[in-house]
């Protein structure tokens, strides 16, 4: 398994009830895994904990088979900067660099990695998502649909092993949709292992195949 998760408890601090408890999850290589559930229900914080970018109160979330709780942040700042991309819900740049600059940030740090070819690669995923003319701009100037593909583009850029999408295609219009869902799907076929979370409304377009999860909320 590329991640899985045994019987994880999330409770946020200062919260009454645990947003999912014993929860269990396996992600193989290569696996499109859908995550659906209705807002509050948890998707966003799986992802999360999946990724390792926020910690269990429970269980445990192997990586690579590895318990994730022996690793230090060494580790971590390595397999998060080599292997495992995150497109977060919100927050997805800073606002005072040009998009392309803001795809390649992370990129940046990594003295094994050729920027002028991620710089190519980059503007080739932004002409596939309808949006490479956009690369010189800054965050505000674009709308919100644009931006997240753009933030999509820095997420896939390094191939990674694991890509955790929160609603990478919610808000986009039918027809980018489709074209974001299949992008996610062909690198699936490629290796990468992907989970998404989504609005019920965006399941249809991933047809999943089976690997799908409905977080139930945990309380009303
Ligand atoms: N940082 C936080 N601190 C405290 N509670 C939080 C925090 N983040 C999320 N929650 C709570 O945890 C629950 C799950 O939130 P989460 O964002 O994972 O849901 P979601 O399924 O992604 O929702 P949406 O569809 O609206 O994005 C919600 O009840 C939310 O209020
Ligand atoms: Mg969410």
């Amino acid at each position: 398994m590329v991640v899985e998760a045994k019987s994880i408890t999330v409770q946020y601090k200062g919260k009454k009830y645990p947003v999912f408890k014993d929860l269990d999850i396996e992600v193989e290589k290569g696996a499109f895994f859908v995550l659906t559930g209705e807002s509050g229900s948890g998707k966003s914080t799986l992802l999360a904990t999946l990724g390792g970018y926020l910690t269990a109160n429970s269980g445990s979330v192997l990586y690579q088979g590895e318990d994730t709780k022996q690793w230090n942040k060494k580790k971590w700042a390595d397999v998060h900067g080599n292997e495992i991309s995150y497109l977060p819900q919100s927050n997805l740049f800073l606002p005072y660099d040009t998009v392309l600059d803001n795809i390649l940030l992370p990129y940046r740090f990594q003295k094994k990695k050729d920027l002028e070819q991620l710089k190519e690669q980059a503007n080739e995923w932004l002409d596939q998502f309808g949006i490479k003319e956009l690369a010189k701009y800054y965050p505000h100037e674009l709308s919100g649909g644009e931006q997240k593909r753009a933030a999509l583009v820095r997420a896939i850029l390094q191939k990674p092993k694991l890509l955790l999408a929160d609603e990478p295609t919610t808000g986009l219009d039918n027809e980018t949709g489709e074209v974001v869902a299949k992008a996610l799907k062909e690198l699936a076929l490629q290796g990468t292992s992907i989970i998404v979370g989504t609005h019920d409304a965006c399941v249809e377009k991933y047809k999943t195949d089976g690997h799908h999860l409905d977080i139930i909320k945990s309380y009303r």
